[in-house]
């Protein structure tokens, strides 16, 4: 079956990007307005959306726009990349099973918003990265496919994170590909 495809995206979108240069995607979400993905967007030619929601009378309302924005696209799989909320109890229940994150650690070690930065500070000698299902949870779904990232000797906290982020660049595609996901 053929998926269409939204992704959401907070910031840089460089997930983003690469998730768009090798599949066909419905539109991309960005719950801020300024945010660079959005730029990436336009000069990919990709359809984008963008509100934010303080704009909203609470995040039930702001979800229920983002399902109206949805349902209009038939969408049937959300990818998150970088989108940096928690997905609340109404896009949840309505979008249940349809939605994947992508966490720059090897769940269930290092989940929240610094899964990179707390695994530094830990001093492994390993991390990862893990695509993995949403539930009402923080990175907490189960899990779809993980690599392993070694930490190496000469690492500054920038090459290991630019080693994590390479390793990302691959896992979504391949984890989309496993997915059914159209490619270009
Ligand atoms: C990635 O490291 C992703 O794993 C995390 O947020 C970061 C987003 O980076 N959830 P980008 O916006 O795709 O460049």
């Amino acid at each position: 079956m053929t998926k269409k495809i939204a992704v959401f995206a907070s910031g840089n979108g460089s997930n983003f990007q690469v998730i768009a240069e090798q599949f066909k995607l419905a539109f991309v979400f960005s719950d801020k307005r300024q945010a660079h993905v959005l730029k990436r967007a336009g000069a990919l030619k990709i359809d984008s959306y963008s509100f934010e929601l303080q704009e909203f009378k609470n995040k039930k309302a702001y979800e229920e726009a983002l399902i109206a924005l949805l349902d209009q696209h038939n969408i049937d799989l959300i990818c998150l990349a970088g989108y940096m909320k928690i997905i609340g109890p109404t896009l949840l229940e309505a979008y249940q099973g349809k939605i994947i994150n992508i966490h720059p650690a090897y769940l269930p070690e290092f989940p929240g918003a610094h899964g990179i930065e707390d695994a530094w500070k830990a001093g492994v000698t390993e991390t990862g990265v893990t695509i993995h299902w949403v539930n009402s949870g923080v990175d907490t779904g189960k899990i779809i496919k993980q690599v392993r990232v070694p930490r190496l000797k000469e690492d500054t906290i920038d090459s290991f994170e630019n080693r994590i982020h390479e390793a990302e660049y691959h896992l979504y595609p391949e984890v989309l590909r496993d997915l059914g996901a159209e490619e270009k």
